[in-house]
């Protein structure tokens, strides 16, 4: 009878001690690469409004583009208790240091929407269908090139260190391959794409020769200015009507600036990705060709799901798995939408992702 008042009195003394330090126990952990793009910011914020109602206390990271912060973020979740992290990977093979210490320490991983490679502690992925992405992109410079051949085509990517680059560039492959290979494309802009052009599958190491060449870091300088380099470079019968593989919203809007500022473009038609503001407005303007739509949404309640169930003893739903080079991670996978000047109220406004006043509309 003492021992339990005892207890008692112990385990009160730790809840008074817990709420006298700012009640820092907390439930899940979340990790994000950077305030810098408007993705995720997005991401944040769809996270806080998903979680506003929550009874689990949950923190919020950003890594700022740093493996470093990233894991000293991972380490400052530990040291809060965390039972489940939720984390986009800044560096996808560098983060697996960090989510071995969340391993150690017991915790559940569950790589958000860039899946951590070359290590088994990674429990769960959630994510978008990125080769559908990388397949949409290059479907729609198919189906709106200006002419049945002989079409310039400029290939952007994504950074090496995150594995979605490889994903969004094998979609726009296996697409583009064959109208390349057929002579309705010509590779303006990548000698390393041309030597491999008629490879209708690429390897991994071929990917990234070509990525290496064309990567845009997800930086919109390095894509701003790898554009002008190019234009710069390229002799007038690679210009004219143009057709554009650019990875992202962010470095779409980048080379669309360039690309206008050359007096020798007649027309471009370029892709995007993440339907951000900045870039439905480019589209209404008629700057940005087309976005990929991935609604975070369902993204965040994918995770939060999964947290949940970890947290009260379960075993999350997943659809598939993704092969990390060391395991098959248990994914649970998310469509996406194209999104262009023709559908955009309706899939973005209508649909109550965007209200209508956040845009300026042609009168
Ligand atoms: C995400 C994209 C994002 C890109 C740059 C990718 O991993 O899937 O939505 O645009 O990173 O941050």
């Amino acid at each position: 009878m003492k021992r339990l008042g005892l207890l008692f009195i112990l385990a009160t003394f730790s809840v008074i001690f817990l709420t006298a330090c700012g009640g820092s126990q907390v439930d899940v952990g979340i990790i994000l690469p950077t305030r810098d793009e408007p993705r995720w910011i997005q991401d944040e914020g769809r996270f806080e409004a998903a979680l506003a109602d929550t009874d689990y206390s949950v923190e919020i990271l950003f890594s700022q583009g740093s493996t470093a912060t990233e894991l000293a973020n991972v380490e400052t979740l530990i040291s809060k208790g965390i039972d489940v992290l939720i984390i986009c990977a800044q560096d996808g093979a560098a983060a697996g240091a960090a989510v071995q210490k969340a391993k150690d320490e017991g915790i559940t991983v569950i790589a958000y929407d860039r899946l951590i490679t070359e290590t088994d502690a990674v429990d769960y992925y959630v994510t978008f269908d990125s080769i559908a992405v990388g397949e949409a992109q290059a479907q729609y410079l198919v189906d709106h090139a200006a002419a049945a051949a002989g079409n310039p085509l400029y290939l952007y990517a994504g950074a090496a260190t995150d594995n979605n680059a490889f994903l969004f560039f094998e979609g726009a492959w296996n697409v583009l391959q064959p109208k390349i290979a057929d002579g309705t494309f010509v590779i303006a802009n990548s000698s390393e794409a041309v030597a491999l052009q008629s490879k209708a599958t690429l390897t991994r190491t071929e990917m990234g020769d070509i990525i290496g060449q064309v990567t845009t870091n997800w930086d919109f300088d390095d894509a701003l200015s790898k554009a002008q380099t190019h234009l710069t470079a390229n002799p007038v019968n690679l210009k004219g009507d143009v057709s554009i593989l650019a990875p992202n919203d962010g470095t779409a809007r980048a080379i669309s600036d360039a690309f206008s500022d050359d007096i020798d473009i007649a027309s471009f038609v370029i892709s995007g990705q993440d339907a951000e503001i900045a870039s439905v407005q480019y589209i209404i303007d008629g700057k940005q060709s087309m976005t990929v739509f991935k609604d975070v949404r369902t993204l965040v309640e994918d995770a939060i799901n999964m947290a949940v169930t970890v947290l009260e003893g379960g075993t999350p739903t997943t659809t598939g798995t993704y092969d990390n080079g060391v395991i098959d991670v248990p994914a649970k996978q998310t469509d996406v939408v194209v999104v262009d000047a023709a559908n955009v109220q309706a899939a973005l406004i209508d649909s109550g992702y965007y209200e209508s006043s956040q845009f300026t509309w042609p009168s």
